[in-house]
């Protein structure tokens, strides 16, 4: 990302310091770089562009799909935005639907996951017209196939039996798993067969995710490769071939983020390469990066509230925020570079220190023996890096805190674009009396 100190020695993104965003909205606030976000979009059509030798006159749409997971982060803005682009969407949820399509995120280019949609989520997918659902349960195929008045498109979600290198938790493509039809013992040869002997529903391809923060790239190749060899085995037309996200990033120096133009260009040149050399039909190649196209955008920014010795230990160092707003942490070990928004001076010496937030809970911990500068006091700002995915947007309300404000910077402009909760928004839904 573009953070550097500026000439005051101020941690600055675009054309801002971190410290006037900070003055200005107050802390925790995250903050997002639009021109990263704007760069890492260019990256991955231009890799698609390169990678299947398209001219300038081939339309996107024809050859492939960039989907951004919603999950990561939506709000009215970022949709807005990412529809700019000419990005599609994914959605999981009413909720996520609800707001793109507020947002006035084009219907067509939704598409629907999940693995037990409501009927009243399809429904509402129905009657906004999105593009397609793709399809995770024979209960849903039915359901779709029930409720939908004119022909649908869906896709069908595989379990490829893969387990990717990363947190138990967010591996999805693993035999063991509630996502997808597996590919053993005829399920998902089932699965496609019955969304094409059904009236209502039109087959339109192939969707395999295999996990989030996925460090080897070369793992989605391999199950693209897999997963063509068995559709033709099985004879199923692939029009399409979704591969979900997973792309890595950087949040430590120790991570290896995912190289977005040349690593895509890579993977859909070699799929390319791959059917002609097996003489398959190539298919249109979809990806859905949440984590890989915001998450290294962002910062959050907090206050230091207190700073406690422990005789023998690193000393605690706590922010005016929490596991309410950083769950990633307590939840799956995640670790965070954190820099101070004003440069340490050259004199001073860096010691290990606990992170840790306002809640009340010891696994409150935002990062553990972080090294942080000695001179670090009471008032001061600390930003914590690539909180751009999966923060806001897995953010609670526990202990009544109160979910951040969130910010744009593009150059020198900034743009709130999510407001600060207030306690009456929180406690809206208690009945008084
Ligand atoms: N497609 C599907 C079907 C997914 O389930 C996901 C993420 C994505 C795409 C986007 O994956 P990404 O490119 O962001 O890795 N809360 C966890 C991540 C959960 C990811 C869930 N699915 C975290 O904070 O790491």
């Amino acid at each position: 990302m573009s953070l550097y100190y500026n000439d005051d020695q101020k941690l600055s993104m675009g054309q801002l310091s971190l410290d006037s965003l900070a003055d200005h909205y107050q802390t925790p606030l995250i903050v997002y770089d639009q021109e990263e976000i704007e760069a890492t979009i260019h990256k991955y059509q231009e890799g698609f562009r390169q990678g299947l030798d398209l001219s300038d006159q081939a339309k996107a749409d024809d050859f492939y799909s960039i989907s951004y997971a919603s999950k990561a982060f939506s709000n009215v803005y970022l949709l807005r935005l990412m529809a700019d682009w000419g990005l599609d969407l994914d959605v999981v949820s009413y909720g996520e639907l609800y707001l793109a399509l507020k947002a006035g995120f084009p219907a067509d280019r939704i598409h629907f996951h999940g693995n037990n949609k409501s009927l009243e989520e399809i429904k509402f997918a129905l009657q906004a017209g999105i593009g397609h659902f793709v399809a995770d349960s024979f209960e849903e195929i039915d359901r779709i196939n029930d409720l939908a008045q004119d022909e649908v498109d869906v896709m069908v979600r595989l379990n490829p039996g893969i387990a990717v290198q990363t947190h138990a938790y967010i591996q999805t493509g693993q035999e063991d798993s509630k996502f997808g039809f597996s590919l053993r013992e005829g399920l998902a040869k089932q699965a496609i067969d019955k969304v094409i002997a059904c009236p209502k529903l039109n087959f339109i391809g192939l969707h395999f995710h295999l996990g989030s923060q996925v460090q080897d790239p070369s793992v989605m190749l391999e199950t693209a490769q897999l997963v063509l060899d068995w559709a033709h085995d099985q004879e199923i037309p692939v029009q399409f071939l979704n591969m979900g996200g997973g792309f890595s990033i950087q949040y430590q120096e120790e991570d290896v983020a995912f190289d977005v133009q040349p690593g895509i260009a890579k993977l859909a040149g070699a799929i390319m390469d791959y059917c002609q050399e097996k003489d398959y039909q190539l298919p249109k190649l979809g990806i859905e990066p949440g984590r890989s196209l915001v998450g290294h955008t962002a910062v959050t920014l907090y206050e230091v509230g207190t700073i406690k010795q422990v005789p023998g230990y690193p000393s605690y160092v706590s922010i005016d925020g929490g596991m309410s707003d950083h769950i990633r942490t307590a939840l799956y070990g995640a670790e965070y570079t954190i820099l101070p928004t004003t440069k340490a001076p050259s004199n001073s010496s860096w010691k290990p220190k606990q992170v840790v937030g306002k809640l009340c809970e010891s696994g409150d911990i935002i990062g553990k023996n972080k090294p942080l500068p000695q001179s670090l006091q009471v008032g001061d700002r600390l930003a914590v890096l690539a909180t751009g995915a999966y923060h806001y947007s897995m953010s609670s309300n526990y202990n009544l805190m109160l979910k951040p404000a969130v910010v744009f910077v593009k150059g020198k402009d900034h743009k709130l674009v999510t407001k600060r909760q207030d306690i009456d928004q929180v406690l809206q839904n208690e009945v008084f009396d």
